[in-house]
This record gives structure tokens, C-alpha cells and sequence, in this order.
């Protein structure tokens, strides 16, 4: 029995998943049952992979609705006509197995809900972290966890950034502009450097670790443009490494609603002690925090042809081996099959999500203040009216003759912070304040 794949895509993370159907040898022997039906590609032009020319089309829709596709595999990326088309094949009955974080960030709830009622599977461990196992792992090898929190590099092009700038002691702009002529980061870097893809991601893992929806606009995102290589260098001789971490965790500043969850995208600083301060250049990393497991690490390459062909490839083993083992003759008494619980996504409700300023964290800050008496004591008193503790301050030097100041808080309330940040400005020594980033909590 073969099992017929309808492959939308053939770029980069197509082209890999047709080289691994295409050559089994030494792997799992389930892939020689799998056969790459048809393939749909938006331009007719010549291809490297050895596919006959007839089963390549330019007519999506057509595969989707195929009679003889089992599973479609959606890497075209992009909002439409990708969600489109995954509704299509969902509603046809077939499986769907998708890279596509963007469109399950936002149109999960619509995806999930069509195929629960359908009865088919959409697999996505290729969304996130590329190779890295993360999403099987969250659904089946760690599910008797009580999951409380998550933690993680998922953008490699951003960690790629962010570890040149700390090795090499250069600026953003310019180290963007050569990850762009390498090929290391797109044309339009705006969906990584802003944070919003790492956004996309943590909001299908928090799915998957706290079993509930998560409104994607609800998630706090700030990206890396505004890092500088001074406050690398500050961040260095404090002990600390700047990384973009996408966070989620369980809100224990809750009072009433104890499922309250922190779900996050921003520049942090990291102790060089921490397990994710050396995943470094395009690697991605992701620690979950399970009760009872402790902590778990996923190291590994977030994307590339190969590694997220991988992780495609498995979800499309998974399903034929259900398929396989005759899943079809258990059905719902509407003659609907039954899902696999730990396969198929079983959460309905929305997660209530934690504003950003009733976060609890630490803060570095620096100030460019005139060089006069009373202004680090006017720093520490003004921070104090607002309840925020400082850690240390340091003067590092001048600039532009000014002083150059950086602070460390204690763990404070986001929303205090900011307060007391707002008055300090209206402070006629104090100049600016270039710099605001989190610092790991004491307690994370
Ligand atoms: P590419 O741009 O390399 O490939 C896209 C493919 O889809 C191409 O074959 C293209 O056709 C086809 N395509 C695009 N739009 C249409 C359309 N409207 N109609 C028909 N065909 C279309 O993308 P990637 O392979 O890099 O990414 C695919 C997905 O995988 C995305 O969702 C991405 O986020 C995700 N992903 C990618 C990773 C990576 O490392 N690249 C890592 C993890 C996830 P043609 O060849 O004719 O241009
Ligand atoms: N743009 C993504 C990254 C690719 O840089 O990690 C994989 O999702």
C-alpha cells in the first residue's frame, strides 16, 4: 500500500522533503510506502530534483482536491493562498502536514476546529525550530509533565546577528547588511529582526505546553534593531550575553487567575553561565521546565533545507504509520475517525495572557547624563519612589562628554519601572536613555 503525498512547494524546504521521499535507503523502511504524487510550484521552471515534469503543476487547487492524496504537505509559506488551501485539503480529507508557522499562529483555531471535525491530522513540527524535535516531544514524550515554562532561541537569522556582533564588536545595521549578502538573513529581515516570526513560534509552543489558544496579538514582541555594540560590550564585562528569547511561562504574579500565562518575544540579557547564553550563529535552542522532568534542553539547527525536510518528513511517517494500522475502522458514531488524543489538538479555549506591565523581571538601563554631583543619587531616589530596587550601577565612562551610567534593577514590576524611566527622563542632567533591555529574572 503506497501512501500519496500532494506536495505544495518546492523551494527550499520542499526540495529537501522530495530528496529524502526519494531516497529511503537506511532509513525508515515506512518511507518506501510513500509517494510523492504531485507537486505544485508557482512558476514553470526547471528543477534540480529528479521529479517527472508531469506530476509538477501550477494548479494548487487541483492536488488539494485530488481523490488519490492522502497527505497534503503545505510549504509554499505565506498567509494565502496557503491557509486557503490547507482548509481545502482539510475539508477533502486529507491530512496535512505544514511548515507554515505564520498561518498556524494565526488561523490555528479555524484549522484545528476543521479538522477535528474532519478527523484528519495537521502535523507542524517543521514550524518551529526547523530540525529541533520540539513539537512531538511537547505533545507525546513529555505530556505526563506538568509543563511551567518555556524558553527558547527560535530565530536563527536574529541569534546569527546578535553572536557576530558580540564576537566581532559591530554595530547592527552593518551586521545585518552582510547576513544579507550571505544569504543568512532575507531581503525584508522584518519578520525576524522585529521578533514577529519568534512571536509566531512561542505562540504555537505555549500552545501546545499550557493546552490552550493564544491570540497571537496578545503576545509582547520587541525585535533586536535598536541593540548597539556598546551594549554588548557593557553586557559582556557585567557577565551577561544579549539574546532574542521567546519566553512562556506560567504567571505566578496571578493573584486570581492562576492559568494566567506570560507569553513573550524581546532582547534579553543572559548570564554566560546559562544554558542558552552559548547557542550560538544560526542554531536555535529550546528549554522547557516540566514538573516533574526539571529541565530539558532541544539543540539543534532551526532551518535549512535538510533539517526541516527532517522534521516534515517524520510528521508524514507518523501519519501513515496511523494510516497504516487500519486507524479508520475506529470511528465516531457519525462515522467521523477518531484522532489520536496525543496527535491531534484537543484544547478549544484561550489562554488569558499577562500585560506586559505587570511582568516581574530585572532591567538594565543606560543613561547619558551630565557629569555633575546628585545625579546618581537622584537616579537611585527616583527609582526608589517607584519601588523599583537597584541591583548595581555602574559609571563606565564618558561619551560625548557625557556620563555613561548603566543600571541594574532587582526583579520590579514592569509597570513601575516605566514609571519611574518616564520621570527620570523629564530630569534635565540626564541627557537620554539609549538602552532599556530585560534581564533574566532571578527566578527564571
Ligand atoms: P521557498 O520560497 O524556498 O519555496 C516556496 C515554494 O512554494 C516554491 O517552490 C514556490 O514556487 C512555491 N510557492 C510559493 N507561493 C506559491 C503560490 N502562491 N502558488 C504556488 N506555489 C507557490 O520557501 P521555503 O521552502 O523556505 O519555506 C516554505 C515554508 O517553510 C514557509 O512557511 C517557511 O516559513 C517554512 N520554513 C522554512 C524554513 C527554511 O529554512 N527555509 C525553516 C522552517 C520553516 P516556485 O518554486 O515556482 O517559486
Ligand atoms: N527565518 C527563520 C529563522 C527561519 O531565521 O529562524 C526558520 O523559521
Amino acid at each position: 500500500m503506497a501512501f500519496k503525498v500532494g506536495l505544495l512547494g518546492l523551494g527550499t524546504v520542499g526540495s529537501g522533503t522530495a530528496e529524502i521521499l526519494l531516497n529511503p535507503t537506511q532509513r525508515h523502511p515506512l518511507l518506501r510506502e510513500i509517494e510523492i504524487h504531485r507537486v505544485g510550484v508557482r512558476s514553470a521552471k526547471p528543477r534540480s530534483i529528479p521529479l517527472p515534469p508531469e506530476i509538477i503543476t501550477t494548479d494548487l487547487e487541483s492536488i488539494v482536491t485530488d481523490p488519490a492524496v492522502d497527505i497534503v504537505v503545505e510549504v509554499i509559506g505565506g498567509l494565502e493562498p496557503a491557509r486557503s488551501l490547507i482548509l481545502k485539503a482539510i475539508a477533502q480529507g486529507k491530512h496535512v502536514v505544514t511548515a507554515n508557522k505564520a498561518v498556524i499562529a494565526r488561523f490555528g483555531d479555524e484549522i484545528f476546529t476543521a479538522a477535528n471535525q474532519a478527523g484528519v491530522y495537521v502535523l507542524l513540527e517543521a514550524a518551529v525550530a526547523g530540525g529541533i524535535p520540539v513539537i512531538e516531544p511537547l505533545k507525546q514524550s513529555l505530556c505526563a509533565n506538568r509543563i511551567e515554562a518555556l524558553m527558547g532561541i527560535v530565530n536563527g537569522t536574529t541569534n546569527y546577528i546578535l553572536s557576530r556582533m558580540q564576537m566581532e564588536g559591530s554595530d547592527f545595521d552593518a551586521v545585518l547588511a552582510d547576513a544579507q549578502k550571505l544569504g543568512y538573513a532575507e531581503a525584508d529581515p522584518t519578520a525576524d529582526v522585529d521578533g514577529l516570526d519568534a512571536a509566531d513560534k512561542i505562540a504555537i509552543l505555549s500552545s501546545l505546553a499550557f493546552g490552550s489558544r493564544i491570540k497571537l496579538p496578545e503576545v509582547y514582541c520587541e525585535g533586536i534593531r535598536k541593540i548597539t555594540a556598546a551594549d554588548i560590550t557593557y553586557a559582556d564585562r557585567l557577565g551577561f550575553v544579549i539574546k532574542l528569547l521567546a519566553i512562556a511561562k506560567r504567571d505566578k504574579t496571578a493573584t486570581t487567575d492562576l492559568d494566567r500565562l506570560q507569553v513573550r518575544v524581546h532582547p534579553t540579557l543572559l548570564p554566560k553561565s546559562h544554558p542558552l547564553a552559548n547557542v550560538n550563529g544560526v542554531f536555535n535552542a529550546i528549554l522547557i521546565q516540566g514538573q516533574p522532568v526539571g529541565q530539558v534542553m532541544f539543540f539543534g539547527p532551526g532551518a535549512g533545507s535538510g533539517p526541516t525536510a527532517s522534521a516534515i518528513v517524520a510528521d508524514i511517517l507518523n501519519i501513515a504509520a496511523i494510516l497504516k494500522v487500519g486507524r479508520d475502522a475506529v470511528t465516531h458514531a457519525d462515522g467521523t475517525p477518531l484522532l489520536d488524543p496525543l496527535l491531534a489538538c484537543s484544547h478549544q479555549e484561550y489562554a488569558t495572557i499577562a500585560p506586559i506591565e505587570e511582568l516581574s523581571t530585572r532591567f538594565y538601563v543606560r543613561f547619558l547624563a551630565n557629569d555633575s554631583p546628585g545625579v546618581i543619587g537622584y537616579l537611585g531616589t527616583c527609582f526608589g519612589e517607584h519601588n523599583v530596587s537597584i541591583e548595581s550601577v555602574v559609571q563606565i565612562g564618558l561619551r560625548d562628554q557625557l556620563a555613561e551610567i548603566v543600571v541594574i534593577t532587582h526583579d520590579v514590576r514592569e509597570g513601575d519601572f516605566r514609571q519611574a524611566l518616564a520621570e527620570i527622563a523629564t530630569f534635565e542632567a540626564i541627557s537620554s536613555i539609549p538602552s532599556v533591555l530585560r534581564v533574566l529574572s532571578s527566578e527564571e
